[in-house]
């Protein structure tokens, strides 16, 4: 098969690696790509959500199937344009409908959702300019922590956790009637703090058959212990120890089959990943989020740990065969770090030059995913974004994968390169 690929970040690199190592992919294209992705398919200057451009593209190269990283091309529709083109539909599209693509693309939908199909999250009640002044009652009088989120994509910055009903009221003001998000904060769900511990959940799905292909524990704040503000994420581990049978089970009961069968009674059309964002509460799982796409930096993980061919999976979520689908996963533990700009996740240079790369010392199976890279003019590698490298070991525990993957980082650099020591350190 040939395969494009959309995205430009650490997940896509491992998904092109992944991608890459299947007896089924002919030629892979990543469009736009890093300079990571390089090293196993063909870089193409389209943007993620440049359609037009990826159906001439697709058309000129007999593309058989186009594997969508991020979520706004989802959420923008791409599904439902390859779907509802004569020339394009035959392209398997890995990724919900942009319907269904609501489930990330706004709070608001997915919380109505779980609501209707029982599935257990945070209570919640939602608010707009309409019933501004209700919003505020409905604060005064809420517990703290009090949870403010904008209904739409915010670039990761739409949740805010508030302390105190000051700080809450301005947010709900800032984002409301401010329009802190533009449309996207027209909409804001307040909801109740649970206090746990989060994990991400992966599964393939057609919509109706599904299948577990990992999980993973994110390090979201930029500092160590958990501090400071919210990155897309500093680092991850694979298997979470407490992620074990009897939990498991729970989160497939009361989490991932309400959601698969409310898909379908639904009629939301999904042939791709959910990535279920939950808090583990007092032994029990509650949802925190819905995205329609893998995570970054879980993929860093997760792909490494998953030993199935991702693209035959791919082609059976298509052909109505999921279900008789072997998922195995390698025995170690999985432990990537990311090194990020100096500055990130606020204000942060680019086009730092990055050494150190090409004679780096490391065992055979720890990987160094590019994330915002790029070779520049002048033929260097550089920086070119917030999150630059995430660094991937295996080994037979998590506190020696995490240090196999510093002992990478040590060996690289760039200006102002920055990562957590302290990545699965609960598990330590
Ligand atoms: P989200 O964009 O919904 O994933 O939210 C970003 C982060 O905010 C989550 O990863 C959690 O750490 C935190 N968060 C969101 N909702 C809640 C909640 N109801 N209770 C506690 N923490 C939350
Ligand atoms: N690492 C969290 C995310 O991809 O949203």
């Amino acid at each position: 098969m040939n395969i494009l690929l959309l995205g430009s970040g650490g997940r896509e690199n491992a998904l092109a690696w992944k991608i890459a190592q299947s007896q089924h992919c002919n030629q892979l294209f990543i469009a736009p790509g890093n300079a990571g992705t390089l090293q196993h398919g063909t870089n193409i200057n389209i943007g993620v959500n440049d359609f037009e451009a990826q159906k001439t593209f697709c058309i000129e190269n007999e593309i058989n199937m186009v594997v969508v990283g991020p979520e706004d091309p989802l959420v923008n529709g791409v599904y439902d344009f390859y779907k509802q083109d004569d020339t394009l539909k035959n392209i398997i599209v890995v990724g919900p409908s942009k319907e269904a693509a609501q489930l990330e693309g706004s709070k608001a939908f997915s919380k109505k959702f779980m609501q209707r199909n029982k599935i257990p999250t945070a209570g919640y009640e939602e608010f707009s300019n309409e019933n501004f002044e209700s919003g505020k009652k409905y604060i005064a009088q809420h517990t703290l922590p009090i949870v403010l989120k904008a209904d739409g994509l915010a670039a990761g910055k739409g949740v805010v956790i508030c302390n105190d009903y000051n700080e809450a009221l301005q947010v709900f003001e800032e984002m409301i009637i401010n329009k802190q998000f533009g449309e996207a904060s027209s909409k804001v769900v307040i909801e109740e703090f649970l206090n746990g511990i989060e994990v991400s959940v992966f599964v393939l799905t057609d919509g109706k058959d599904y299948q577990i292909i990992g999980h993973a524990k994110d390090y979201k704040r930029i500092g160590e212990g958990d501090t400071g503000p919210n990155t897309g994420g500093m680092g991850c581990v694979t298997p979470v120890p407490f992620m074990d049978d009897v939990f498991m089970q729970k989160v497939e009961t009361k989490i991932i089959k309400p959601t698969i069968h409310g898909l379908q009674k639904e009629n939301l059309i999904y042939n791709g990943f959910v990535f279920f964002g939950l808090i583990k509460v007092n032994d029990e799982p509650f949802v925190i989020e819905y995205n329609c796409r893998m995570g970054d930096p879980e993929t860093e993980v997760v792909m490494p740990r998953l030993q199935t061919d991702l693209v035959a999976l791919f082609a059976a979520m298509d052909n109505g065969t999921l279900q008789d689908a072997n998922i195995s996963f390698h025995e170690n533990y999985y432990a990537t770090v990311v090194a990020v700009s100096g500055g990130y996740p606020g204000e942060y240079k680019k086009n730092m030059q990055i050494t150190g790369l090409s004679n780096v010392q490391m065992k055979n199976d720890s990987m160094i995913f590019h994330a915002g890279t790029k070779i520049n003019p002048e033929g260097n590698l550089v920086t070119n974004g917030g999150r630059v490298l995430a660094i991937t070991s295996s080994e037979k525990n998590i506190t020696e994968a995490v240090n196999e993957s510093k002992k990478i980082l040590q060996q690289i650099h760039f200006d102002g390169m920055y990562f957590r020591n302290d990545i699965g350190y609960e598990f330590q």
